[in-house]
């Protein structure tokens, strides 16, 4: 296999395991609430965009809003961010992308937790 179409084939093995992701976290007991009402297929498609470029697989602009926005409404804490991690772990151990671009892929995710759970991006507030 030629080094484009191995990139090829983990960009498609990528688009797999978001799909898987979702099909988990939209069944799960901890975080499926949050995906109640929301379209399985649109999310599948934002969150591929997103995770190809940060991955650096492609540079096409992302069209979405930013994360910080997107998450806003939702009253995320960190249970429920280390929950989502677990699953993608999981599904990603079950995959064949290369343990390098998994490793990538998780430790680039835990840098953006400061943009997707409340408070933890400003100082505490007691009172
Ligand atoms: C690093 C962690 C995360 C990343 C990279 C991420 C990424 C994304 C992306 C790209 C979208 C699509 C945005 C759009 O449609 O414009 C999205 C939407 C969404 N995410 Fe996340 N997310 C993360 C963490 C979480 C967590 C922890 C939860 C809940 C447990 C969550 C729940 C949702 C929900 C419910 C939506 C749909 C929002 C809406 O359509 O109004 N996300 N996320």
């Amino acid at each position: 296999m030629s080094k484009l179409e191995q990139k090829e084939a983990e960009q498609e093995i990528i688009r797999d395991v978001i799909r898987e992701f979702y099909q988990r976290a939209f069944a799960d007991g901890i975080i499926s609430h949050f995906f109640f009402g929301k379209n399985h297929d649109d999310l599948v498609r934002m969150q591929s965009h997103f995770t190809l470029n940060m991955l650096g697989y492609h540079k096409n602009p992302y069209p979405g809003r930013s994360l910080r926005q997107v998450h806003a409404s939702l009253p995320l804490s960190d249970v429920h961010f280390d929950r989502r991690r677990v699953i993608l772990e999981n599904v990603l151990s079950e995959s064949s992308l290369p343990l390098s671009v998994q490793l990538k892929w998780l430790s680039l995710e835990e840098r953006l937790r400061p943009q997707i759970v409340r408070g933890s991006s400003g100082p505490s507030c007691s009172g």
